[in-house]
């Protein structure tokens, strides 16, 4: 199918909420002097100018980073200067995908692989990231290729999990190569991003992550809208096995603040939960 474009919607508040937990988890693995691997199911284009047609089409960038100002999160100094960092401005007129925004932490003992689906998008990622032996770029479906990487070489990884859900089988399928991934590499953090256009669909998402018997399991998420029975996203949020241990008392008190600067309605929604103990 493969009729979905980042680029109409890179920087918007589902960006912003999963882009925050990828860089406290990316920071987190850069503590240790020991290499570590990164790996990106869906990697997207990598880099989205905000000025160009496809952007200002829907001009979601506008309600989501177009809303925070750096001076007032201190606590999100590393989001900020990984995404400044790709513009050539004070003002953010580039906006970095996942890829980017691991580069920006990658050090010359990591490794990155990335899985790019779409022509179009997987040429552009090739420009924008392409040219360093450490960093992979494929154009081939991320969740095979997933399983062809775990366990990784280094033994320490994260994986981010960013598909776009054209297909709705798609919530069975990486849950299923989360399940399996973990079994291959149980120390890994997992990162999946997932949408709320249908709740039921999210509900049987974490009633999975409970029954499966995977421990150390949070969750995150920030919604502008109450759920609505219609079309679009009005929440996005993250499941996250094998957080950092900093993690939930970050987010704990970050939520709150950030679905108020990002949201216009009077009672914002956000959840912080620990979907299975350590
Ligand atoms: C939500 S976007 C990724 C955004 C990116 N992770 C970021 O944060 O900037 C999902 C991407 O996955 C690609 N895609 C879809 N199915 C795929 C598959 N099976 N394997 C690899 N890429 C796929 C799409 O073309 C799209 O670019």
């Amino acid at each position: 199918m493969l009729s979905y474009r980042h680029s109409f919607h890179a920087g918007n508040f589902a960006d912003v909420l999963k882009h925050i937990v990828l860089v406290e988890c990316l920071e987190h693995l850069t503590k240790k002097q020991n290499a570590f691997d990164y790996i990106d199911t869906h990697a997207g284009a990598g880099l989205f100018n905000l000025t160009a047609d496809y952007a200002t089409k829907l001009a979601e960038h506008k309600n989501g980073i177009g809303k925070l100002k750096p001076a007032a999160f201190p606590e999100l100094v590393s989001y900020f200067s990984a995404i400044q960092n790709y513009s050539h401005s004070d003002t953010i007129n580039v906006y970095p995908g996942s890829p980017a925004i691991a580069k920006y932490f990658l050090r010359s003992q990591d490794r990155a692989w990335l899985y790019e689906l779409h022509p179009q998008d997987h040429k552009l990622l090739a420009k924008n990231l392409g040219g360093e032996r450490r960093i992979r770029i494929n154009q081939s479906d991320g969740i095979k290729g997933l399983s062809s990487v775990l366990p990784p070489a280094s033994r320490r990884g994260l994986i981010l999990i960013d598909p776009s859900y054209e297909v709705k089988t798609e919530y069975a399928q990486v849950f299923a190569a989360i399940e399996q991934g973990h079994k291959k590499f149980a120390t890994g953090t997992y990162l999946l991003w997932y949408p709320v256009i249908d709740r039921q669909r999210i509900d049987l998402l974490d009633k999975r992550f409970k029954k499966s018997g995977i421990r150390n399991i949070q969750r995150f998420e920030l919604g502008l809208q109450q759920d609505t029975s219609g079309h679009g996203m009005t929440s996005s949020g993250v499941f996250v096995v094998n957080p950092p241990w900093t993690l939930l008392e970050k987010m704990s008190s970050l939520l709150p603040k950030l679905a108020k600067a990002l949201s216009d309605a009077p009672q914002p929604r956000y959840l912080c939960e620990v979907i299975a103990a350590e």
